[in-house]
């Protein structure tokens, strides 16, 4: 595996493969890497002939109360599974290379970013929107991956890719959980043990909203109140929101219909944790389409290049 730090070497190995009609698959991550991590980087390996993971602790996307310098950075570690898992190359670029002097420009996806994490971070997905675009013009990948656990994240990427004609697939993959429900996240190390027993009591509450909506009940505010309960169980917890939304806008629902995406966050002493769950129920009548973005550039649902 290769470790590439300058931005004009990893567009230079990019380029080259490119011109043999090798395909490239791209999984951007901020490091302090877990099985969530993992599972995309083996999906792009089954996908792609050449795969590029980067390892960016992304300044721009952290807001001035959130501590930039405690983001766990354990490299030896990301690249011991970068190289267990196959990539090809680890791009390590430095925050002076990202962003030199006189950088200004930056991207906003204004709805989608309007609620939920971008009212709870404001500059946060003007940060994601940008530093991925400007990773996607260096690696030149024509495949890349997101976990649903950062579900406005990847549906904010996706209306990006499409709205700027990046001309990248993005393959959003199924979050991975531990064994008692709790999404896996960078930021679960934090937890102490007393606080890690109770985390879980998220996840607990997005699958009793979904148990509701599956069983016939389509009132938001109930299925909301019973989230809310579930979570209320552990004092320490603070809810930052619990919704049931529209999976394309994000706008919340009033009546469920055939698509709703359960979103939630809460807060447990400093940490802050997301998660969601899409429940999709088949045979209902769609009420409110949204957009659907589908899988571009030669590529199906799946990731896999179309033949
Ligand atoms: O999801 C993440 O790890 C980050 O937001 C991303 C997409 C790598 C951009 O910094």
């Amino acid at each position: 595996m290769k470790i590439i730090r300058t931005t004009r070497s990893m567009t230079a190995w990019s380029e080259g493969l490119r011109g043999e009609s090798v395909t490239i698959g791209f999984v951007p991550t901020m490091g302090a890497l877990h099985d969530g991590h993992r599972s995309l980087i083996r999906a792009a390996r089954l996908r792609c002939d050449a795969l590029v993971v980067s390892i960016f602790v992304n300044p721009t996307q952290f807001s001035p109360t959130e501590d930039l310098s405690r983001y766990p950075r354990p490299i030896a570690h990301d690249r011991a599974l970068c190289r267990e898992e196959g990539a090809d190359v680890c791009f390590e670029p430095t925050a002076a290379a990202m962003y030199p002097e006189g950088f200004q420009t930056t991207l906003a996806v204004p709805l989608l970013a309007r609620r939920w994490e971008g009212a709870a971070r404001p500059h946060h997905f003007a940060g994601v929107a940008t530093v991925v675009t400007k990773l996607f013009g260096m690696v030149r990948p024509h495949l890349a991956l997101f976990g649903q656990k950062d579900y406005q994240q990847a549906s904010l990427i996706r209306r990006l890719v499409s709205d700027l004609n990046l001309g990248v697939a993005i393959l959003v993959r199924p979050t991975v959980r531990e064994k008692d429900g709790l999404a896996m996240s960078s930021r679960n190390v934090f937890l102490s043990p007393d606080e890690r027993r109770i985390a879980p009591l998220l996840s607990a509450a997005l699958r009793a909203g979904e148990q509701m909506i599956r069983s016939g009940t389509d009132d938001v505010a109930a299925i909301e109140r019973t989230m809310r309960q579930t979570v209320e169980q552990a004092p320490a917890i603070q809810i930052e929101y619990l919704a049931v939304c529209d999976p394309d806008s994000l706008e919340p629902l009033s009546v469920v219909a055939a698509r709703a995406v359960l979103l939630g966050a809460i807060r447990i002493g400093p940490i802050r944790l997301i998660d969601n769950l899409l429940v999709k129920m088949p045979g209902r009548k769609v009420l409110n389409q949204g957009f659907r973005l589908k899988a571009e550039g030669g590529f199906d649902d799946l990731g896999f290049k179309q033949k």
